[in-house]
C-alpha cells in the first residue's frame, strides 16, 4: 500500500476547518490513513477550562472508532498556515497505541517511522509481557 502524501495534507486542511480553537487562536487538522485503505480525519477542540482541549489526533482516533476501529497507516498533521505540524508528546503515544507496524508519519524533518518519533515507546506489548511474567 503506498499514500499519497500532498492528499493526506489536503484531507488534514480540510478537516481544520471545523476546529474549535479560538482560544489559542492555534487551529490544527489531522489526517491518516488506516491499513486497509480508510480515510480518518480530526481537528482541535478546546475547551474554556484549557487543559481539558482535544488535540486534533484525539478527534481522529474517535473518527477511527466511529468507523470500527482498524490500525493507522500514515498520519500528517497542519497548523493553520498549512505547515507540517509535530504531533505533541502525548499524541505521540496516543498515535502509538492505533498504529500498524512500520506506521508513517509526515514530519518536520521528513517521512518517519512512528518507533522515531516514539522510541522504546510503552505500549500493549509490555502490559502483554507483565502479564507472561
Ligand atoms: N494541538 C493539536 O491539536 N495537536 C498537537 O499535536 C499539538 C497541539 C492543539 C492543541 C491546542 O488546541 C492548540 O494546538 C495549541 O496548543
Amino acid at each position: 500500500m503506498s499514500v499519497d502524501w500532498d492528499a493526506l495534507k489536503a484531507a488534514a486542511v480540510s478537516a481544520r476547518a471545523n476546529s474549535y480553537s479560538s482560544y489559542s487562536g492555534f487551529p490544527v487538522g489531522a489526517a491518516a490513513l488506516t491499513t486497509d485503505g480508510r480515510l480518518v480525519t480530526g481537528c482541535n477542540i478546546e475547551n474554556a477550562s484549557y487543559g481539558m482541549t482535544l488535540c486534533a489526533e484525539c478527534s481522529l482516533v474517535s473518527d477511527l472508532f466511529r468507523q470500527g476501529g482498524g490500525k493507522l497507516a500514515y498520519f500528517a498533521c497542519v497548523d493553520g498556515n498549512g505547515n507540517t505540524l509535530m504531533p505533541c508528546g502525548r499524541c505521540r503515544q496516543l498515535l502509538f497505541e492505533h498504529s500498524a507496524p512500520g506506521m508513517k508519519l509526515l514530519t518536520v524533518s521528513g517521512i518517519k517511522d512512528i518507533t522515531d518519533v516514539l522510541p522504546d515507546a510503552f505500549g500493549p506489548a509490555q502490559l502483554e509481557e507483565h502479564k507472561n511474567g
